[in-house]
């Protein structure tokens, strides 16, 4: 996102989630009114934000060292008369704000994910080199009351937060920690703020929570129920949400992807681990089998289901037979795309002082394992697709001129050579080739096209 000629220049870096994207969103829309426009080029900005994670070690390792630069970049402008003002955002400062001013003096504020709404008033506090530098409170609430209806809308999709924070507490992860308690903003809000979307010719929108399907921000109703109430709003025609627990996907939930048009068939539902001794030992309250029972009732109501996932290999005590249930759980539910991780000892959780961690190689090898696993299900995934007619909603320009770029409803980049003008529309597209992380076709007559 680069807005025209600006008064001051506001530089945002955004490290992690999608969430952390949605927020770099909001914080430039919190900054707009008082005359910051974004740029890409961090060299000369007035303001620099990183927008941090904390999720893995070396998320952390890599704000530091970035923040080095940028003392480098404060420097030079200083010697030329300017000023650059220096914060971080996001996890990392929500986690470690006061080692974070104390190991980079350049850092003029820190601020915790809850406290965006407060950007300003920092700002000037910082400018005064006076008063508190640190925020970082835990109200959602608080946070989504404070930030500004208007946001500014670069493209014809859109996130939007619906949920934040974690109560679930797996062993391995900061996120607890890190964005607090679980909050659902009101369904109202929600609502005005897709219909805004919609108004600016936004035509997907994905919901974001750490953990979305526990979403409870309605009369009773969960997110099944938000769902069917943006499905409403004219124009919307996409609806996607992520990330979800396997524990939160209620009944209620898994009807609505068998009767709404407009639910994306495709779902990131994180299952981990395929051993029920790791997975008990992660706290995910679900075993191997739930998941592919879960799994099996998902694709009951919506058979072409794209399941996506997160998995990590190497959690303390994981043996070697261990991960191989992890493979054959991967196997037996074929996915369409996964992240996988090496587990990363998170100072402050439960599972880094558990005893036998698992050696690195062995880390290594499983994970150059299961990504062969998961590369092979993805390639066949696609190429299932070359000889299908799938409605594409095109996003962008694509590489090459005359060439635009858009997305099936099962998240794939699909290429095909069409005109500027189709940005915006959901076109069928005859698939014709697929690779690993894309597919390219050709544009079909509307008569072609399956329903998706
Ligand atoms: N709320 C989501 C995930 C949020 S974090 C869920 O429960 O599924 C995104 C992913 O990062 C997790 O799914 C997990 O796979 C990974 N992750 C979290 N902590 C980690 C750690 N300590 N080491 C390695 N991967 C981790
Ligand atoms: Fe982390 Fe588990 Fe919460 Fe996901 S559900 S954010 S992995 S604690
Ligand atoms: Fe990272 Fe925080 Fe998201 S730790 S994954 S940015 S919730």
């Amino acid at each position: 996102m680069t807005d025209q000629a600006p008064q001051k220049r506001l530089y945002i870096k955004t490290y992690g989630c999608q969430m952390n994207v949605y927020d770099s969103e909001r914080m430039a829309d919190v900054l707009r009114p008082l005359g910051y426009g974004v740029t890409d080029q961090p060299e000369g900005a007035d303001l620099v934000v990183l927008n941090t994670c904390h999720i893995r070690e070396k998320a952390t390792e890599k704000v530091y060292s970035e923040l080095g630069q940028i003392r480098r970049m404060k420097e030079r402008k200083a010697e030329a008369g300017g000023q650059m003002t220096v914060a971080v955002a996001g996890c990392v400062a929500q986690a470690e704000g006061e080692e974070i001013m104390a190991r980079q003096p350049a850092v003029d504020l820190v601020v915790g994910p809850q406290s965006y709404h407060r950007l300003p008033e920092l700002i000037a506090r910082a400018h005064r080199a006076s008063g508190q530098r640190l925020a970082a409170d835990f109200s959602a609430d608080e946070k989504f009351d404070g930030l500004p209806a208007e946001r500014h809308v670069a493209g014809v999709t859109a996130f939007l937060t619906v949920q934040e924070g974690c109560d679930k507490f797996c062993t391995f992860c900061v996120v607890p920690y890190t964005r607090g308690a679980e909050y659902s903003r009101p369904a109202q809000d929600i609502l005005d703020e897709a219909r805004r979307l919609a108004d600016k010719g936004v035509r997907e929108v994905t919901l974001l929570g750490q953990n979305v399907n526990a979403y409870a921000g309605g009369q009773g109703g969960g997110l099944a129920e938000l769902v069917r109430r943006l499905a409403d709003i004219g124009g919307l025609d996409r609806i996607r949400y992520t990330t979800s627990h396997p524990r939160d996907m209620d009944d209620d939930l898994i009807a609505a992807h068998g009767e709404i048009p407009q639910l994306m068939p495709y779902l990131h539902l994180p299952v981990q681990a395929g051993s029920d001794k790791v997975l008990k030992a992660m706290n995910r309250a679900h075993t191997a089998e739930s998941y592919l029972r879960l799994v099996e009732k998902i694709r009951a109501a919506r058979p072409d289901m794209a399941m996506s996932g997160d998995f990590i290999v190497g959690f303390p005590g994981e043996s070697d037979k261990d991960f191989e249930a992890t493979l054959e759980l991967v196997r037996a539910v074929g996915f369409a795309s996964a992240f996988s991780f090496k587990y990363s000892r998170r100072p402050g959780t439960p599972a880094a002082a558990m005893p036998l961690q698992v050696a690195e190689e062995a880390k290594e090898e499983r994970l150059a394992r299961l990504l062969d696993l998961l590369d092979e299900q993805q390639r066949a995934f696609n190429a299932a697709c070359v000889g299908r007619t799938l409605p594409v909603l095109f996003e962008k320009p694509g590489r090459h001129a005359g060439q635009v770029v858009g997305r099936s409803p099962y998240l794939q980049a699909v290429h095909a050579e069409a005109p500027d003008g189709l940005i915006g529309q959901i076109v069928p597209v005859r698939i014709e080739s697929a690779a690993k992380m894309s597919l390219a076709g050709v544009l079909a007559g509307h008569a072609a096209m399956e329903p998706a």
